[in-house]
């Protein structure tokens, strides 16, 4: 009986124990008043301070503007992911990517003055100039881990509105040149478009992350922001408009 009790008393204060973290994580999250951006305190490395305005949407969010360009274009197998970590550089998530960066010092930052020069490779996919004018706003902004939900307006969804954007960030850096990463290649209107037609089922699993193998949920690193999922299934839906 007694010890039941004891039982009984270790599991109410280990419930407690969880309670207060996940209360404490909650307080340090700033909740901009649009409810859009969700500034939360930097994992190390970065700027400590939140921004006393409220974020608004000139503000780049590190969730959906900045990590899909850095596990796409540095951060595939054999590269700058996790297991592979070439010449110690990891590049798929905040904590690692900060160790190449100087919040608002874009010109000392390692992981910024790099790119377009010796990285990716040459033969690689390259970022494109607004790629790197939106990582250097970022840094000029704090380097902050900002995490952004509903960032995106599913009433447009287009290919040149929306669609060709958010390939190009989230699968380019794996599957933006032919014939692609697992050849699938997304590069073009007519090549998403081709691939698609021809594997709807196995497509909208992977960006939907429902694969029956974890490994083709796409993009492996993290699922995208269901904006843009939607976008996507609303320009598939639509027979892809251009
Ligand atoms: C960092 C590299 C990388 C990124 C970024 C990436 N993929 Fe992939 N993709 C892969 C790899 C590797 C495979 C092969 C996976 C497997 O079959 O094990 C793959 C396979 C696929 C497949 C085929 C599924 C399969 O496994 O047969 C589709 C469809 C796909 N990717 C779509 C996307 C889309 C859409 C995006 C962006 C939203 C994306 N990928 C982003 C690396 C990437």
């Amino acid at each position: 009986m007694k010890k039941n009790k004891l039982y009984i008393i270790a599991f109410l204060i280990i419930c407690g124990l969880y309670a207060c973290k996940h209360d404490v994580l909650n307080n340090n999250t700033v909740i901009n008043t649009d409810t859009t951006v969700i500034v939360a305190p930097p994992i190390g490395g970065g700027s400590t301070t939140t921004p006393t305005t409220p974020a608004v949407s000139d503000t780049v969010c590190f969730n959906t503007d900045i990590l899909p360009l850095y596990v796409s274009y540095c951060g595939s197998a054999g590269c700058h992911d996790a297991s592979s970590q070439r010449e110690g550089v990891i590049l798929t998530d905040y904590a690692h990517i900060m160790l190449g960066i100087r919040a608002k010092q874009s010109s000392s930052s390692r992981y910024y003055t790099i790119i377009g020069g010796s990285m990716p490779p040459r033969a690689s996919p390259q970022m494109s100039a607004t790629n790197i004018a939106t990582i250097k706003k970022w840094i000029d902004q704090g380097a902050l881990n900002s995490q952004c939900t509903n960032v995106c307006d599913t009433t447009v969804f287009t290919y040149a509105g929306a669609i060709q954007t958010i390939l190009a960030n989230n699968c380019g850096g794996c599957h933006g040149t032919s014939p692609g990463t697992a050849n699938v290649y997304l590069g073009t209107y007519a090549a998403a478009k081709a691939y698609i037609t021809a594997n709807t089922t196995l497509f909208n699993n992977a960006i939907n992350w429902t694969s029956t193998t974890a490994a083709m949920n796409m993009p492996q690193s993290g699922k995208m922001v269901s904006c843009k999922i939607t976008q996507i299934q609303k320009w598939i839906k639509a027979g892809y408009p251009q």
